[in-house]
């Protein structure tokens, strides 16, 4: 496993590489869902890169990235038994050199959901994909399920922008509980953590009673609340229903749209638990 730290070393390294190039970018403090990206590109490509890099532009300034859980020697280790080939270890410097103001603004689905709630942070996660994929040039590049916004951003900038990378959802992985994996869990308490299963339950009921027919956004996420404001140690930032391939509001059932355009809707819940913010999603179909 080679670790280059320079965009000029990335780009020459990128010649010689075995084709197809598979990226899997990341943040560090590598968890199960991180392997499973890992695993799935390794299972396509001819060259597995991954990227770690901290970035700060994505993160607002109360928020985590001074302690973000990452362990630089603990990733590598995960990356190298996952069959890594290229570890794309960049300084900040290097990623934004000085008098860097360029940013890659995803349009309107960048300021809903995690864009309303995190601002400037959907444009700072496009910003640094954007250049990821400029300095190591993949065929494909995987993102996990779990982070539907980004998903869906990295897709239309893919197409919008032209790069023409195909880029591979994965699902999202939990742990035994339903708790989707984060790197965040590393700030949870063990009962901070018990209280977390309110994310994942809001979500369940969510799609029983989408499955029990009912398909209004309001109601659905007066389900979400409901649960979660059940749970004294969770805060809700948002609960939506919102068309998957759209991210618009689905129509109300008594609108007279078609059912067809109800069928493929996403739930999306964001709540903090103490002073950390989890967020998970899950299809209704
Ligand atoms: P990070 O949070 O490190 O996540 C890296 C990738 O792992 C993302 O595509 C994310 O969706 C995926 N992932 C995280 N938890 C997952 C889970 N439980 N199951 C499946 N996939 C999961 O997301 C980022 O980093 C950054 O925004 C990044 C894309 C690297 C840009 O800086």
């Amino acid at each position: 496993m080679r670790i280059i730290e320079t965009v000029v070393a990335m780009r020459s390294e990128r010649a010689s590489l075995t084709s197809p190039v598979a990226l899997v970018p990341t943040l560090g403090g590598l968890h199960a869902g991180h392997e499973a990206l890992l695993g799935a590109a390794r299972e396509r490509a001819g060259t597995v890169i991954a990227s770690l890099f901290l970035n700060p532009t994505q993160f607002g300034e109360n928020e985590d990235l001074d302690h973000y859980p990452a362990d630089r020697e603990r990733d590598l280790a995960v990356m190298r038994n996952a069959g890594v080939d290229v570890v794309f270890a960049p300084s900040v410097g290097e990623m934004y050199p000085p008098g860097d103001a360029f940013t890659v603004d995803p349009g309107p689905i960048g300021e809903i959901l995690e864009g309303a709630h995190r601002h400037g942070h959907l444009r700072g996660v496009a910003t640094i994909v954007a250049k990821l994929f400029i300095a190591t040039r993949p065929d494909l590049a995987y993102f996990g399920e779990k982070d539907a916004q980004q998903l869906e951003i990295v897709r239309r900038m893919s197409r919008n922008l032209l790069f023409e990378i195909e880029i591979v959802p994965v699902p999202t992985v939990r742990d035994g509980r339903g708790l989707a994996m984060s790197s965040r869990h590393a700030y949870l308490s063990e009962e901070e953590r018990s209280a977390a299963e309110v994310v994942y339950r809001s979500l369940r009921c969510a799609r029983e009673a989408w499955n029990g027919g009912t398909h209004g956004s309001s109601a659905l996420e007066g389900v979400m609340r409901t649960v979660i404001e059940a749970e004294p140690l969770a805060t809700l930032d948002y609960a939506a229903v919102v068309e998957a391939a759209t991210f618009e509001p689905i129509p109300e059932p008594d609108s007279g749209a078609s059912v067809v355009s109800r069928t493929a809707a996403l739930a999306l819940v964001a709540v903090r638990i103490g002073n950390t913010r989890l967020i998970d999603n899950v299809r209704l179909d």
